[in-house]
């Protein structure tokens, strides 16, 4: 049989029968990787290493010779012991963590675990992942933890190679309100030694639930409209508001909340859907976002677009009262129009046509303060559009208006007068119809005729008694 796991045996059973040894005393002792590590018992009477766990033993200064280590371990190159009993572990390794045992072989002695472990960095309030939650806003204090500080340690926090503060305490903190920008932003505490060869880092990362800022997203017939505050939508149309986060991440949240012009209407949802549009869902649709970080709202005004509705009436007008005003009545969305009004005989000659107006109301020229202008009688059509076709696709909407002029005795004339000639000649004659002696003097019956063909705007009959 071999020797040695007979020695170790042999070691084993002392130390588990040796009678009145109390194991009371535990002490930590923080280390670094590739330093030379120093631990003295804490009883000055010792001559007893040995490992914990294993119970392999160390050394025993009950050895007969100078160097006490047990040669048989993979370590004892770079183990030594003290003449009082310290033991030295040079180039510390990984592999030199765990607990070490140190006593006095004899009765009644007290025995020491000695935990043997890495000096390290926390940093506070870190999850398994190395991040902090926190919320966009709030004020976070990132703690960083020094477990195993040693006389000249000098710790710092940084970020993005950006110093941020630095001490040369156990615990150093560094305050930061929480802005969004530094949502994911990776924060490192680092602690050097001047008599350590590796510095010892931790970093951390911050995961912040964010204020939400959203946008309303319009979508007609599941068609996405770039998003304006207008949003001109056609009658009839279904429609989809959807409010949207722009950082769309879940995680932060958010309940949302619509008003209709300010009103209550709809909660728990980011998405609206109102089908066959009518001119009464025109409005203002707000969506209220919020979480615990703060809120954010966005407005849009939907305008269902439908095409003008004209009324008229027709019209007659006393001899004398100026001035004369038409009106098409329009109705629509956009209510911006471009009117063309036109006039036509009441046999549907088309006499005159008036400019452009984006008003309903017509107010024809006005000839002398005396001039009945009977040829102002006829039907005018007012041709209007809004830019939005009808559902047969028609662009222009019309309205018919019938205008008479009161003592006028001439409408079948007028009628026939304004035939629409290319020409623009002005013919004026008088025609003297009767003549009567009154007495003391003549009256004259005449008839003053002036034609303009392709009239605009000038008199055409005339009738007058002179004496
Ligand atoms: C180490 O091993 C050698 C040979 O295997 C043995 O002679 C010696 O007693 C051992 N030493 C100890 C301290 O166990
Ligand atoms: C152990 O220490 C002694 C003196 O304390 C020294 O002579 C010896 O060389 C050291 N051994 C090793 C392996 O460092
Ligand atoms: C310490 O050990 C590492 C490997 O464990 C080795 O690379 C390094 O050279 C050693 N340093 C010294 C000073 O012995
Ligand atoms: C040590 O303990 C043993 C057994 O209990 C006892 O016989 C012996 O006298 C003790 N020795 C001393 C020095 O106390
Ligand atoms: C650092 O030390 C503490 C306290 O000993 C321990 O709880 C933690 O697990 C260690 N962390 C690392 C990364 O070694
Ligand atoms: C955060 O700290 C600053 C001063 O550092 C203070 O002005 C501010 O009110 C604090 N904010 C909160 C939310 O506590
Ligand atoms: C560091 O922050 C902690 C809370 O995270 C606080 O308890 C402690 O007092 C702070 N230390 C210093 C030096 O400000
Ligand atoms: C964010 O939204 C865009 C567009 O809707 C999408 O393409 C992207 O995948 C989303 N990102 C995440 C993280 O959900
Ligand atoms: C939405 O929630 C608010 C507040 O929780 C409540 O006052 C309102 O009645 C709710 N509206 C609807 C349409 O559910
Ligand atoms: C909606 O948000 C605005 C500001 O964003 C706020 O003033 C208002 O109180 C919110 N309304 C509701 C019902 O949450
Ligand atoms: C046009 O509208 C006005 C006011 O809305 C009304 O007084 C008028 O009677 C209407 N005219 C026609 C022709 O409908
Ligand atoms: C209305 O005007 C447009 C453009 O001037 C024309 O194309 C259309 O025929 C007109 N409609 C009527 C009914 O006059």
């Amino acid at each position: 049989m071999d020797v040695a796991p007979l020695t170790v045996f042999h070691w084993w059973f002392v130390f588990c029968t040796l009678p009145g040894l109390q194991m009371t005393e535990i002490e930590n002792i923080y280390v670094t990787i590739g330093s030379d590590v120093n631990i003295k018992c804490p009883n000055a009477k010792v001559n007893t290493w040995q490992y914990f766990e294993s119970k392999k033993l160390l050394c025993d200064l009950l050895w007969n010779g100078q160097n006490s280590i047990n040669p048989n371990l993979t370590a004892s190159d770079r183990l030594n012991v003290t003449s009082d009993c310290q033991l030295l572990i040079q180039n510390f390794t990984t592999t030199d963590i765990c607990t070490y045992f140190c006593y006095e072989k004899k009765n009644d002695s007290k025995g020491y675990k000695l935990h043997v472990q890495l000096r390290n960095l926390t940093i506070d309030g870190t999850d398994h992942f190395g991040v902090i939650q926190s919320t966009e806003g709030t004020n976070l204090t990132l703690r960083c933890i020094v477990t195993g500080f040693l006389l000249g340690d000098k710790t710092y926090w940084t970020t993005n190679n950006k110093l941020l503060v630095s001490g040369k305490t156990r615990s150093l903190n560094h305050t930061l309100t929480a802005h969004r920008s530094y949502n994911m932003n990776e924060f490192t505490c680092t602690t050097e030694n001047s008599k350590e060869t590796q510095p010892l880092i931790a970093h951390v990362r911050l995961n912040l639930i964010l204020k939400p800022s959203v946008f309303i997203t319009v979508s007609v017939n599941s068609g996405v409209r770039k998003k304006g505050m207008d949003v001109f939508v056609r009658q009839g149309k279904d429609i989809e508001l959807q409010c949207r986060e722009k950082d769309n991440e879940s995680k932060n949240g958010v309940i949302f909340r619509w008003l209709y012009n300010g009103n209550m209407f709809q909660n728990n949802t980011n998405v609206i859907i109102l089908n066959k549009i009518k001119p009464e869902t025109s409005g203002l649709y707000t969506c209220n976002a919020s979480n615990k970080a703060g809120r954010d709202s966005d407005t849009v005004n939907i305008i269902v677009t439908y095409f003008p509705l004209v009324q008229t009436e027709d019209i007659t007008f006393n001899g004398m009262n100026r001035p004369r005003t038409l009106n098409c009545n329009v109705s629509g969305e956009p209510n911006t129009y471009i009117l063309i009004w036109r006039h036509y005989t009441y046999n549907n000659q088309l006499i005159r046509m008036f400019n452009k107006s984006t008003s309903g109301m017509l107010i024809l020229p006005e000839g002398e303060a005396d001039d009945l202008v009977f040829e102002d009688s006829g039907f005018y059509i007012c041709n209007v559009t809004n830019g939005i076709p009808d559902d047969c696709g028609k662009l222009w909407q019309s309205g018919k208006i019938k205008v008479m002029v009161e003592g006028s005795s001439f409408e079948q004339a007028n009628g026939r007068m304004n035939m629409g000639f290319p020409l623009d000649i002005f013919i004026v004659f008088r025609l003297l119809i009767k003549h009567y002696f009154m007495g003391s003097h003549w009256m004259y019956l005449v008839i003053d005729v002036f034609i303009k063909f392709k009239t605009q705007e000038k008199k055409t009959f005339k009738t007058t008694l002179l004496s």
